[in-house]
């Protein structure tokens, strides 16, 4: 079922999501070669627990995964699609570095990932994470009353056409409120015009994921969790939290 959620609600969500950028922004300053991984999750921790929020995926146990996930971000390095487990590995001179953060603030959730190479950036690299940053902005634009679910979709998929980069079917975004995920599963790939109606009050996690390689084909790391690219391409992932409203779409996972 769609929650719809009153302006105040809206309100309330960005304060949640206002957290998750936070914690976003202190680990894009505090990731660099030679640092761990899991030095970027206390970061996110520390961020979250000093705004009084608690974590999102910290004990989150979805039915695709075989155990409760253990860390308070995502770290996906290279070619680790989503859902990297953070670890102690140490952050290398061109690393492209995916972190996805989610927190709850007075019972709101906020979700949004950023990725970013750290280092000396290849181009190529720099390119894929531009073109999931396009993806997210066209999605963002396609998010507004009167247009359909369809249309998000297919925005997305469009700027990955074109770049000749690969979707990984199953995995998108999602309803999100009180719940960090509801109702309705938003892909990244779709037809224009179809599907669910967006109006006012619908709220969104939108979050293109590309891989390097156009095939998009993934494999289960055996962790349980860890998505890889087959093909050995890196992946890069961008994704907020967005309200649709009146006025048109309004991010909520800004600081
Ligand atoms: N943004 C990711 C998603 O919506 C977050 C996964 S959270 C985890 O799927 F806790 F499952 F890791
Ligand atoms: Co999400």
């Amino acid at each position: 079922m769609v929650e719809i959620k009153t302006p105040s609600e809206i309100d309330a969500m960005r304060e949640a999501g206002r957290v998750v950028a936070q914690a976003l922004q202190e680990i894009v300053k505090h990731a660099a070669v030679g640092v761990r991984v899991s030095e970027l999750d206390e970061v996110a921790a520390t961020v979250i627990a000093e705004a009084g929020a608690t974590s999102a995926f910290l004990d989150y146990h979805p039915q695709f995964a075989p155990t409760p996930y253990p860390a308070v971000i995502c770290a996906s390095v290279n070619d680790v699609i989503v859902h990297g487990i953070p670890d102690r590995y140490r952050l290398k001179d061109g690393d492209l570095l995916s972190v996805d953060c989610g927190a709850y603030l007075d019972g709101w959730a906020g979700d949004s990932a950023v990725s970013f190479v750290v280092g000396l950036p290849r181009a190529r690299d720099l390119a894929l994470i531009e073109a999931t940053q396009e993806a997210l902005r066209a999605g963002i634009a396609a998010a507004r009353p009167g247009n359909r679910i369809g249309d998000i979709g297919h925005a997305i998929a469009s700027v990955a056409v074109a770049g000749g980069y690969g979707v990984p079917v199953d995995f998108g975004g999602h309803g999100i409120g009180r719940r960090m995920h509801e109702d309705p599963h938003v892909a990244n790939h779709g037809r224009p015009g179809r599907g669910l109606v967006l109006r006012a009050g619908l709220v969104l996690a939108i979050e293109p994921m590309f891989t390097g390689g156009g095939d998009g084909r993934y494999r289960t790391a055996s962790d349980g969790w860890a998505l890889r690219t087959v093909d050995g391409s890196r992946a890069s992932h961008s994704e907020h939290t967005v309200a649709i409203t009146d006025e048109g779409p309004v991010v909520l996972t800004a600081v």
